[in-house]
């Protein structure tokens, strides 16, 4: 069946990747990003229905207004992939308020506002899906001293998933690790490749038997 997907942060690296696999798929892609000429030149690149949408993960009001205009053309959306992030490169003696607040409120705040701005325009789904995507450093496991605000940030997003699928008892909501993918943040030492990095997102998206507050990697549910 054919979905109504919003992407943020779809412009690059594994948000663009999974708006290309959904894309193929068949379902309807709005691609959210900061630079809608540069999602414009991206999206008119992809094979399928991608819609870009000047969309910061910080702007609340922007996000409603692209959910009131979607589901008056398209009806209710489907899927939510919260995707956009800013990484950290800092030491937790060291990082400062300012750069703390900073990737808090992209990789926290974003997720947060994003569903609270979506999640109205999504009840009349039949299957409605929030897919948060994390990182292996916001594992409990996983907290050591550098990158300390991304670090903090994933742990933080986690625990966010976890209150949405409470509140959300009709949704499933989960987040990921997507792996140490090749990417502007993950960088050309990264192992995994961008349609290897978006492959759990796409399943969350779309697979059959899913359910809810789980945190994932590689298809498969993973302790945090
Ligand atoms: N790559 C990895 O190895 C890896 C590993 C674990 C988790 N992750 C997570 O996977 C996600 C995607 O990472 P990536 O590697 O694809 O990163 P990336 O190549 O740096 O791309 C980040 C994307 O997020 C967007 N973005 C940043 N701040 C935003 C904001 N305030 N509003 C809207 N969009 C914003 C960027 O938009 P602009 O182009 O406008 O900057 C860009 O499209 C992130 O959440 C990241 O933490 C990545």
């Amino acid at each position: 069946m054919q979905k109504i997907i919003v992407v943020t942060g779809g412009n690059r690296g594994i948000g663009l990747e999974i708006c290309k696999q959904l894309a193929a798929k068949g379902h309807i892609v709005i691609m959210g990003c900061r630079d809608e000429e540069k999602g414009k030149q991206v999206a008119d690149s992809i094979n399928g229905v991608v819609i870009p949408k000047k969309l910061d993960v910080t702007n609340k009001e922007d996000a409603i207004k692209i959910a009131k205009e979607t589901t008056e053309l398209f009806g209710p959306i489907d899927v939510l992939i919260n995707n956009a992030g800013v990484m950290s490169q800092d030491n937790v003696l060291e990082v400062s308020a300012e750069e703390q607040r900073r990737v808090m409120e992209t990789n926290v705040l974003g997720p947060l506002q994003m569903t609270q701005a979506f999640a109205p325009f999504m009840q009349e789904s039949d299957d409605p899906r929030i897919i948060n995507i994390s990182s292996q450093m916001g594992q409990r496991y996983a907290q050591t001293a550098d990158h300390s605000a991304y670090r903090l940030s994933k742990y933080t997003l986690n625990g966010l998933t976890l209150q949405l699928a409470d509140a959300l008892p009709n949704f499933k909501v989960n987040c990921m690790h997507p792996g140490w993918v090749k990417t502007d943040m993950g960088g050309e030492s990264a192992p995994l490749s961008v349609e290897e990095g978006a492959d759990t997102a796409v399943w969350l998206a779309t697979a059959e038997g899913i359910s809810s507050g789980g945190f994932y990697c590689e298809r498969g549910v993973m302790e945090w």
